[in-house]
């Protein structure tokens, strides 16, 4: 990673740069497409590396991070075209700029630190701020509406799905108690509610809040579902020998990357025994990544938050 990726304010450093640049094998004049533009980190480098006479396609449903963006790539702004919008909305986007197929994608799944950090957007059990947590804050309802809302069973299932929390019933049952006194409105009101089980419990590791308030993000910007049909989609757009790369930052994201790739390239997905198997084989694509591409010791000593990253890539045949 080169010093010019990292110094810039509050930016989130680009995970694992330099593999999935290697990956997309850029080329001057070539169409890609970044799905999460974020910050702008890995457009930035993309951007570099397809003058002259590229273009990258950048998408964000989160308008703040776009915003940056531009800032960053504003020395490109010839080669770039932006969205704010989701990214399951990629066919529509390519088909209304009359663009296929495209050389490469990328996708680099959930918040960015920005997202993480900024108090004012209540991702962070660190924080006092309104319990929020939309990436696009033009979305009608966030993750206080969630947890002052949704039923106790509700609130138990995402925990315990979501968020893989042993204690979601207890934590659910918590919720519950506490907002028949009051709403629960805040970050921090939520943390020491979770905090209070834990201690009760004793508690080694992560902080207690730390399963709980993941669960709540995947739930309220819904970012699991349609993850496969997008995934399946995008790839009808590239090009044959283009590629697909994806950056997954928890196991049930890279689950659905692992199957969907495994599934274009005609592999096995199901548990049957191999008679049994009736997964259809026709393979669209190649397995890049049979197993994923995780952060060097280097990178995580610089950026600690890539530990949990997973790199998978796939080209079309
Ligand atoms: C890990 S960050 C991307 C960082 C970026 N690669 C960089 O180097 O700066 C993930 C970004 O994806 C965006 N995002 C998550 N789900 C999205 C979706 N369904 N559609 C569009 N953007 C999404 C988030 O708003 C966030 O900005």
């Amino acid at each position: 990673m080169t010093e010019r990726m990292r110094t810039h304010d509050d930016e989130h450093i680009p995970v694992m740069a330099k593999e999935v640049l290697n990956l997309l094998r850029l080329k001057p004049g070539g169409i890609y497409v970044d799905a999460t533009v974020g910050m702008g980190g890995h457009a930035q480098a993309i951007l570099e590396r397809i003058q002259p006479g590229g273009l990258l396609i950048g998408i964000d449903r989160d308008k703040e991070s776009l915003e940056k963006a531009h800032v960053r790539l504003k020395a490109f702004a010839g080669s770039l075209r932006t969205f704010h919008d989701n990214y399951k909305n990629l066919p529509l986007i390519l088909n209304n700029l009359a663009i296929r197929p495209v050389d490469g994608i990328l996708v680099d799944l959930g918040v960015s630190s920005y997202q993480l950090t900024s108090p004012e957007r209540g991702f962070s059990f660190q924080s006092e701020a309104v319990l929020d947590m939309r990436m696009d804050r033009s979305q009608q309802w966030n993750a206080a509406d969630l947890v002052n809302n949704a039923s106790e069973a509700e609130l138990a299932n995402i925990i315990y799905r979501y968020g893989e929390e042993r204690l979601s019933r207890r934590i659910a049952a918590a919720m519950v108690q506490e907002r028949e006194k009051a709403p629960i409105t805040r970050c921090s009101q939520l943390a020491s509610i979770i905090n209070r089980i834990f201690k009760v419990r004793g508690h080694q590791g992560i902080h207690p809040a730390t399963k709980t308030f993941q669960a709540l993000r995947i739930a309220v910007n819904e970012e699991l579902q349609g993850l496969e049909e997008f995934l399946s989609e995008a790839f009808g757009f590239v090009k044959t020998g283009g590629r697909i790369a994806v950056i997954a930052f928890h196991s049930l994201e890279d689950r659905i990357v692992k199957r969907t790739f495994r599934k274009l390239a005609g592999q096995c997905i199901c548990d049957a025994p191999p008679e049994l198997c009736k997964c259809p084989r026709q393979a669209l694509g190649l397995l890049i990544t049979p197993r994923p591409i995780t952060p060097g010791p280097e990178e995580l000593s610089a950026n600690p938050r890539a530990r949990s990253a997973r790199l998978r890539s796939i080209e079309k045949l």
